[in-house]
């Protein structure tokens, strides 16, 4: 595997290898934001994984902008202690990088957890509801409460929160900063002409309705020190016609590379319950193909990437920098063994060192039942449906 476990420079952070593991939400906080012990097994087995990079799930910058009152978040002094002791106890063990997805969830805020009343969302006046905010007044869907369009003392409040939370995840130590642009959260609402009817100066032609991503990059960027990497996450095409899609991440993409973006980590969908999405083993690669041509900075790809093999060949093929990779990092080495033994093919685990695997096994039941459960409840595409949360 000579692409994989080639040593990759992210920016000034030099990674040991290409193996990314992907942000995933846990829906494990209390109504408060603060990380606790199951974010210390969670990351702690995560960074015993021989990774080169691990990205922690979304993290809210407004509580507002989580997508369940049970979202972990970056936005205060609580949250920020918390954060600190987590990453303390599993500092102690690894020396993986960690970096963190900074995140607002806007018009698909103010949900249950996945895995309750289907992750639906919740009133504003009922508990754990909240008004949720949006580039226009359009809910993800028909049923949902209507968003608050954001006025522009709105959208200066979310450009703060982000570069404070970028301040704050400095002082944590954390190594990488990603903002959450993708999967139909605010970013992306702004940035898909579906979801951004705005008349301002943040809607309409692209280069305004890419505003808001560039105020909050070039804010997060200014908040932190020179050898922090900011990358960012979009979603290549809402899979829906008239939305955002290659084309516009091109041209993104060359905006974001122009101005000291890190990397650009490629997924797609999650903006538009309309999507039309045929899923299969690495289907969002050739999204990453497409940028990576046009780009300097490295370019992660990300999507039923399953195998060593398949992440070996998207790299020696020139698909992307670095693979990403988030049910396979997580699937217990149990399953793996036995769909080898069915002789089928292992995950991406069989590419990280044996003793991975000898700790992953030892937690697998308990932690397997956990992981199966979030898993169900995600909208993430599998190979034969879905899509991206
Ligand atoms: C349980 C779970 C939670 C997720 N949470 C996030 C998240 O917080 N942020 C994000 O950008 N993507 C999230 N995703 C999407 C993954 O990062 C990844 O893009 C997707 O699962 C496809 O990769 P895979 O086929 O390797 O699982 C989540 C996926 C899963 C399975």
């Amino acid at each position: 595997m000579p692409h994989l476990f080639a040593p990759l420079p992210l920016g000034p952070l030099p990674l040991a290898n290409r193996i990314v593991v992907a942000p995933m939400c846990q829906y494990a906080c209390a109504d408060d934001g603060c990380a606790n012990d199951w974010h210390v097994q969670h990351w702690g087995m995560l960074a015993q994984s021989g990774a080169g990079l691990l990205l922690t799930e979304a993290t809210a910058v407004l509580p507002e902008g989580r997508i369940s009152w049970a979202d972990l978040g970056l936005y205060d002094d609580a949250c920020e202690a918390a954060f600190a002791q987590a990453l303390a106890g599993v500092r102690r063990w690894s020396p993986l990088p960690v970096g963190v997805q900074l995140a607002h969830a806007g018009r698909k805020a103010s949900t249950h957890r996945p895995w309750e009343q289907g992750g639906r969302a919740i009133a504003p006046d009922a508990a754990h509801g909240w008004r949720t905010q949006a580039p226009s007044a359009l809910g993800y869907a028909p049923d949902d409460p209507t968003p608050q369009a954001l006025d522009a003392a709105g959208i200066a409040r979310v450009v703060r929160a982000f570069a404070d939370a970028a301040r704050r995840a400095a002082r944590l130590g954390l190594e990488v900063i990603e903002l959450h642009a993708a999967h139909g959260y605010l970013l992306h609402q702004f940035l898909s002409p579906l979801s951004n009817q705005r008349t301002d100066g943040y809607g309409g032609p692209l280069e305004q309705r890419m505003r808001l991503l560039l105020e909050v990059f070039d804010a997060v960027r200014a908040a932190v020190p020179e050898a922090m990497p900011v990358g960012v996450r979009i979603s290549a095409t809402d899979w829906v016609d008239g939305g955002w899609d290659l084309p516009q991440s091109i041209a993104l993409a060359k905006v974001l590379d122009a101005r000291g973006c890190a990397y650009i980590h490629v997924s797609s969908g999650g903006l538009h319950p309309a999507q039309q999405i045929a899923p299969g083993p690495g289907y969002q690669l050739p999204f990453a193909a497409a940028i990576r041509r046009e780009v300097a900075m490295p370019v992660i790809g990300v999507g039923l990437i399953t195998t060593p093999e398949q992440a070996e060949a998207a790299l020696a093929q020139g698909q992307a920098d670095a693979i990403a990779l988030a049910r396979a990092a997580v699937e217990p080495a149990l399953a793996v063994a036995r769909r080898r033994r069915a002789g089928r093919a292992g995950g991406c685990l069989a590419a990280l060192p044996a003793r991975v695997a000898a700790r992953i096994a030892a937690h697998a039941a308990a932690r397997g039942r956990r992981q199966r459960r979030l898993t169900r409840n995600a909208t993430v595409p599998s190979a034969t449906a879905g899509a991206a949360p």
